[in-house]
């Protein structure tokens, strides 16, 4: 029986127990998503403190997830690997601001837990979400299709957020991506906004004036700095992404969403709308953008592919 359960047994790992690790945590022991979570961080004291509270919400009314403090060699072995350890933004700080301190964690990390269990799926949500995920391919050895990041799925949900209370209809019936960088670069793909089965264009005429396009562009992009500038972080949003995008994976649900992987033909990992499933992407799913749209995917690139040349100096 118990070999039998051993492999039914599904591990979440989460590397990192601060705001995000540890609301990520906290929200996947409220759904059934794993039989397991194991935290890992290295500041001891805090993650026994963590699970200790964590473990008290699975006393009642659970779904029988059980939460345990693990070491980096348990964590290596999971199925999914969610990777939120680093330095956060400070109020006025930009994501890309961490890149060498954090880069140097995701290093330290990948040392401590190799080997990777090769099924493994690796989420990154420590920000820059999409530099760090071009150098975890690398620093995992994990097939591409393996190693994802949250990217713009918290940036798209923003976003439906936004034209939700514009078109007064509810986000789970808007269809709008935000691509690109998880960061200043991104771009809202406008040219594809749908309201249910209808363009946006003709279910919000003033969603074609640049004066619209600019509030809700601005409101989606500055987000995180205004909620930074007030609590010091941010945490629920991304922590819901990464809990939704830990369920897609482990019932390989093919579902569609904007993720940050790796682009061969841009050089760098960006986001773009995906199949993700048990085995991470599934394939990309592509999505027709005009030529302004177009111009700025380039844009973002290119930037990212400047930022990845200097980091590897
Ligand atoms: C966010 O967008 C800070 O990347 C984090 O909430």
């Amino acid at each position: 029986m118990a070999e039998q359960h051993q492999k039914l047994k599904t591990t979440i790992a989460v590397l990192g127990c601060g705001d995000v690790g540890a609301t990520l945590a906290y929200t996947l022991l409220l759904k059934p998503i794993c039989s397991e979570v194991i935290l890992v961080d290295p500041k001891t004291a805090l993650l026994e403190a963590q699970v200790r509270d964590l473990a008290d919400a699975t006393y009642r009314g659970n779904t029988g997830t059980k939460v345990k403090a693990g070491t980096h060699k348990d964590a290596g072995q999971a199925d999914i690997i969610v990777i939120t350890a680093g330095a956060k933004q400070k109020p006025g700080e930009s994501r890309l601001s961490l890149l060498s301190r954090n880069l140097h964690i995701l290093e330290s990390i990948f040392s401590s837990m190799s080997p990777i269990n090769p099924h493994a799926v690796l989420l990154l949500v420590a920000n820059p979400v999409d530099i760090l995920t071009y150098f975890a391919r690398e620093l995992s050895g994990l097939p591409e299709s393996q190693v994802i990041g949250t990217g713009t799925s918290l940036d798209s949900a923003r976003l439906r957020g936004k034209l939700s209370e514009k078109t007064e209809v509810s986000a789970s019936s808007i269809d709008a991506y935000v691509l690109g960088e998880h960061g200043d670069s991104q771009f809202i793909a406008w040219s594809s906004i749908a309201i249910g089965t209808t363009p946006l264009r003709l279910a919000l005429p003033e969603s074609t004036t640049e004066e619209f396009r600019k509030e809700v562009a601005d409101h989606t992009r500055g987000a995180a700095a205004a909620i930074i500038a007030s609590k010091g972080c941010t945490a629920y949003g991304v922590a819901n992404i990464a809990a939704s995008i830990c369920k897609y994976i482990m019932y390989d649900q093919r579902t569609i969403r904007p993720l940050s992987f790796y682009q061969p033909e841009l050089g760098c990992c960006l986001s773009m709308p995906a199949v993700i499933g048990r085995k991470g992407i599934v394939r990309p799913m592509p999505i027709v953008l005009n030529s302004p749209e177009q111009e700025e995917l380039e844009k973002c690139a290119a930037g990212l592919r400047a930022i990845i040349e200097g980091a590897e100096q």
